[in-house]
């Protein structure tokens, strides 16, 4: 399960010592926006312990590399994929070709180090065209592991305002590309920036897993406990999930496959979202 990513700026010594201890499924180590020009080889240097310090709890890392165009995407990806992260995030991702350039990039490097397990994509969409040719870029790489849109850049290359509003008909669709080429995808339907307001943010979880997102970035490790909440079956699911699962299962013998349950009507896919709850749930048990 990946409900909660925190993003930790990866020069910043103090966030990284803790980052660990916050219950986030994965970190984010940022090379990009949150680190400025100055400190940005400094962060990629100290990759090689920080990968494994965000991550000995268990949490998977990713590293969100600088995008192609500055000229350090390779070698941020290099140093990532030696410490020993499981992925990349790969901001201002627009076209499958860029994707495949670091594909092959990553490719070459795993083969000099003898690394056992691919590292994962996660293609990050930020401007109007990206969105539109997120299908293209979701299916580029079996590397690809999840996707998302990246609110704040997207609103800045339009010249609009990241308001709920203004992001929700480019993050849905980008959604779509996700879930048809069996990505996970990840965000809520807002921008990650303001983070205090735990009231929208927990109404903005209960959205997007609606919606079939999977899980979401955050900032702050004050949101990590509204995403690992807000994207897991909640007692009451879980209790309708094991009646539904119940009595399909009695309805089967009796050679029925549309039955009523809590006044609603159940049948196959019902039961089958009603089977992926209880699923979900036993992994988080068995995980805890
Ligand atoms: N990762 C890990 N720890 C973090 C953190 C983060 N992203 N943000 C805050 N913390 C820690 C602080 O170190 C502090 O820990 P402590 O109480 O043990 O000392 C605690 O959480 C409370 O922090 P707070 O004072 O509320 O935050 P702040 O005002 O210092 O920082 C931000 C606010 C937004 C600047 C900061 O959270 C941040 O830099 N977030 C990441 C930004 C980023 O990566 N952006 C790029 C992706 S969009
Ligand atoms: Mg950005």
């Amino acid at each position: 399960m990946i409900r909660s990513l925190l993003y930790v700026p990866g020069n910043s010594d103090k966030f990284i010592a803790k980052a660990h201890e916050r219950d986030a499924d994965g970190i984010i180590l940022d090379l990009e926006d949150a680190v400025l020009p100055s400190e940005k080889a400094g962060a990629r240097q100290r990759l090689a312990q920080s990968v494994a310090a965000v991550g000995q709890n268990g949490a998977m890392v990713f590293v969100r590399v600088n995008a192609a165009e500055t000229g350090l995407q390779d070698d941020d990806a290099a140093a990532a994929c030696l410490a020993g992260a499981h992925g990349i995030l790969v901001p201002k991702a627009s076209k499958p070709e860029m994707l495949q350039a670091l594909d092959h990039h990553l490719t070459r490097v795993e083969r000099q180090m003898a690394r056992a397990d691919q590292m994962r994509l996660v293609p990050m969409i930020e401007e109007p065209g990206a969105v539109l040719n997120a299908s293209a870029v979701a299916t580029a790489t079996p590397r690809n592991w999840g996707l998302l849109t990246g609110g704040e850049d997207l609103a800045t290359s339009m010249n609009a305002t990241p308001t709920p509003d203004m992001l929700r008909l480019p993050k849905l669709l980008v959604h779509l590309a996700a879930k048809a080429a069996g990505l996970r995808s990840l965000g809520l339907l807002r921008s990650v920036a303001d983070f205090r307001d735990v009231e929208a943010i927990t109404a903005a979880t209960l959205e997007a897993r609606q919606h079939g997102f999977d899980g979401a970035t955050c900032v702050h490790p004050n949101v990590v406990p509204l995403l690992n909440r807000g994207f897991s079956p909640t007692q009451a699911e879980c209790e309708w999930a094991r009646e539904v699962v119940d009595a399909y299962a009695r309805a089967e013998q009796a050679g029925l496959g549309a039955i009523t349950v809590q006044g609603q009507m159940v049948d196959r896919p019902v039961v089958e979202r009603a089977r992926r709850i209880l699923q979900v749930k036993q992994t988080s048990v068995e995980t805890a």
